[in-house]
């Protein structure tokens, strides 16, 4: 009877839940449309010394004491590395059509290019390939999300030297060869924008090189590494895309791309030198990788700031960079505003300052929108249409895929599974961006997929386990998952429910 009660409860709450939300339909999208949810290696696998994987940069960086929110690491996160049979039927329950994953390196090929492949590595990521697939379910798998052999930062500074183009270019090609013929979708690498603030800018992120005035570190240089290291990011983009085109692509009949950290930036104030700031502030997040790959140079705006301390691209491989991707993948959670710093002066943050643009999450005293439990992280529906209209113009629609879009919760081991569970505001969140992502198809956006972050709560980079962003709840005492009521949601959604007004 308490049962039956329970479950009257759940159908009202879920009833009530969407009745208040504006409609919705899964016709919206193209029927082609994929609609998945995401992860990545470290984040989730654990496993981190079994079936012959070396230690990654992230595995070392973890071990130092200090560097993590809650003192926690990625050693087991969400056993994914045992689990993944039963996460594979936690997408099938959700209905999704696609899973976006990561595969690491260090797994692969721990040694980088200076040892041997390692079949266990192979075998691990075949087995999920293969799961998924008899399910119905594409991957959709990137090949570097911050992680890769600790070897290759010891031996040559990893992302500081070209070196690192060869073993990116190696690394690729081995997955390609064992799973491009059944993954159809490939990126190259994750945020490398975001990746290159957190680690040569400010230096929270491993190998943590900055200076001052941008970060507080012992090594490094904010003004001259972040684009040294963005550099040798594009060619090692462009090299592993034309392994890919010559000898893979034809035969195996895939695609593949780079996902882009985008916020959208809104003048601060309705005057021209703000809009031309909100550009910059666009230039230096998105071009700075976007334009070399896809037209073979940086924007000129960013050249007219950083002058010669932004590389320059030799003649033959402007050549390898053209047309380089197949799509662009989106990485879109937040807005922020922005005033012009380059014809007035003003104090310049470390994190949009290389832009001469100050950022602020308010306007007359008013944030931009509702915050979440990441700090800077705002509920900003609208900031979705603008970024995928923003790519639509600036790059021709070149077809694209919103690689992540997702909201956080607070959460440590102290709040409740109930709470948790109950994440309403996680519900409004994704609807109400997939209203605005559908305002962009409908003019004409070619937006071909829609992943939410995450599937699963997970290891939250330097926040370790305090921000929560799964669909799925995970207990990470028992490795218990639940579905929040987003997971129920999005199911219905996907289904084709009508969720009402
Ligand atoms: C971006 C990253 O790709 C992912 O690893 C991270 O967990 C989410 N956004 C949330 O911060």
């Amino acid at each position: 009877k308490n049962k039956m009660k329970c479950m009257l409860m759940a159908i009202m709450v879920l009833q009530m839940l969407f009745s208040h939300v504006s409609s919705l339909h899964r016709t919206q999208f193209p029927s082609t449309f994929l609609f998945g949810a995401a992860t990545s290696s470290y984040q989730i696998e654990g496993g981190y010394l079994e079936g012959n994987k070396s230690l990654s940069n992230w595995d070392v960086f973890t071990h130092m004491p200090g560097k993590i929110l809650d003192g926690s690491n990625g050693d087991v996160a969400d056993d994914h590395y045992h689990l993944y049979t039963e996460d594979v039927e936690l997408l099938d329950y959700l209905g999704v059509n696609s899973y976006r994953f990561s595969i690491s390196w260090a797994r692969i090929l721990p040694r980088g290019r200076f040892g041997e492949i390692n079949l266990e590595g192979i075998a691990f990521y075949s087995n999920i390939i293969d799961a998924l697939l008899l399910k119905g379910i594409q991957p959709f798998v990137t090949l570097n999300h911050f992680d890769f052999p600790y070897e290759l930062e010891h031996r040559y500074g990893a992302w500081l030297s070209s070196e690192i183009q060869k073993d990116f270019a190696y690394f690729a090609e081995v997955c390609f060869n064992a799973f491009g013929d059944r993954v159809k979708f490939w990126t190259t690498f994750n945020e490398p924008n975001l990746l290159i603030k957190f680690s040569y800018m400010i230096g929270v992120f491993p190998p943590c090189r900055c200076s001052k005035p941008f970060g507080n570190c012992t090594s490094g240089d904010s003004a001259v590494e972040p684009y040294v290291v963005a550099h040798n990011v594009i060619l090692s983009h462009a090299t592993a895309v034309d392994v890919y085109r010559r000898k893979y692509q034809a035969k195996q009949g895939g695609s593949i791309g780079i996902v882009i950290a985008t916020k959208w930036y809104e003048p601060l104030r309705n005057i021209t030198e703000d809009y031309a700031a909100a550009q910059r502030a666009l230039s230096f997040e998105a071009a700075w990788f976007l334009d070399p790959i896809i037209n073979g140079d940086y924007p000129a705006e960013m050249r007219d700031i950083v002058g010669s301390n932004l590389p320059e691209f030799t003649p033959a491989e402007q050549r390898l960079l053209e047309s380089k991707l197949d799509f662009i993948g989106i990485n879109q959670y937040s807005s922020t505003y922005v005033r012009d710093c380059k014809y007035s002066s003003c104090q310049l943050d470390f994190y949009e300052g290389n832009a001469l643009v100050f950022a602020t999450d308010e306007r007359d005293g008013v944030p931009i929108g509702k915050p979440t439990a990441l700090s800077g992280i705002f509920v900003v529906p609208y900031g979705i249409e603008k970024v995928v209209m923003y790519m639509k113009q600036r790059y021709n629609n070149t077809p694209m895929y919103i690689t992540e879009n997702g909201y956080s919760q607070k959460g440590d081991s102290s709040t409740s599974m109930e709470e948790m569970v109950n994440d309403i505001e996680r519900v409004e969140f994704i609807h109400d961006y997939l209203s605005y992502l559908s305002n962009a198809i409908r003019q004409g956006a070619d937006v071909r997929g829609y992943f939410i972050w995450s599937l699963l709560d997970n290891f939250e980079w330097a926040f370790g386990y305090t921000i929560k962003f799964g669909l799925y709840y995970v207990d990470f005492d028992s490795q218990r998952r639940a579905p929040k009521l987003s997971a129920e949601w999005y199911k219905k959604f996907l289904n084709g429910s009508n969720l009402p007004k």
